[in-house]
């Protein structure tokens, strides 16, 4: 497909036609992932493709029990806000569990960023190695690299993914599963989003992009 129609083509898909992934094609797309660049050729991802509906309905429901034992703290708090948070958990972060052929687990590793060490040694404040190690990681910086290649050529191959954060809250509780229970997890390693992807049903709607001149400054 010619890059500008897959790039057109991308949207967030949450609703999927019936129909599976081949193996072969979950590693064109992983294989395209691993192409990306990454700070100093870390290639600090891992990629875990689930088609087992058993293990998706699993993830599903640890997500679920760890929203709602949120939600019971909200509750004490602020009711509607943790109805809110049930829906968002039900129509934003779980909305695959049935219809989904396949979820992908991105997996990461610590990159620490130049820089990081050298102000340790000389006892920068936490802020500033926050800054360097949290805001502009380059770690994450080569996980969005390998995430939109990924994304891209799902679309090549006719899918549709979501890129999923919202679970990142319960990320112990599912590294514990893949590690304890699965046996997958890979040591040294993070879990740090999630994907669905399946064929997309027609007609799924996008929020409208910000102009040119709102994200662009040209200096000549
Ligand atoms: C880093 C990242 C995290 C996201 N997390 C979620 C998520 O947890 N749940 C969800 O439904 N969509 C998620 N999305 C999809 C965004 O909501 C979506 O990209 C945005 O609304 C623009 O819509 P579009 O992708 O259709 O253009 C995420 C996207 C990115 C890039």
């Amino acid at each position: 497909m010619e890059l500008q129609t897959t790039l057109e083509k991308r949207q967030s898909i949450r609703r999927y036609r019936e129909g599976g992934i081949p193996d072969a094609d979950l590693e064109d797309i992983i294989k395209a992932a691993g192409t990306a660049p990454s700070g100093k050729n870390t290639q600090n991802w891992h990629f875990i493709a689930i088609k087992n509906r058993q293990v998706i309905q699993k993830i599903a429901d640890i997500i679920c029990e760890k929203n709602e034992a949120v939600c019971l703290e909200m509750d004490k708090v602020d009711q509607e806000k943790a109805d809110r948070f049930r829906k968002f958990c039900k129509n934003f972060t779980v909305f695959w569990r049935d219809t989904a052929p396949a979820i992908i687990l991105t997996l990461a590793t610590v990159y620490v960023p130049s820089g990081y060490n050298e102000y340790k040694l000389i006892g920068a404040e936490q802020e500033i190695l926050l800054d360097l190690m949290g805001y502009r990681n380059p770690g994450m910086q080569s996980i969005g690299a390998a995430c939109e290649n990924l994304t891209l050529k799902a679309i090549d191959l006719g899918y549709g993914t979501c890129w999923l954060t919202s679970a990142n809250y319960a990320a112990a509780e599912l590294e514990a599963y893949l590690k304890d229970e699965l046996n997958i997890f890979k040591e040294g390693y993070f879990f740090v989003n999630m994907f669905a992807i399946g064929l997309p049903q027609e007609n799924q709607k996008s929020p409208a992009k910000k102009p040119l001149e709102e994200i662009f400054t040209l200096v000549k």
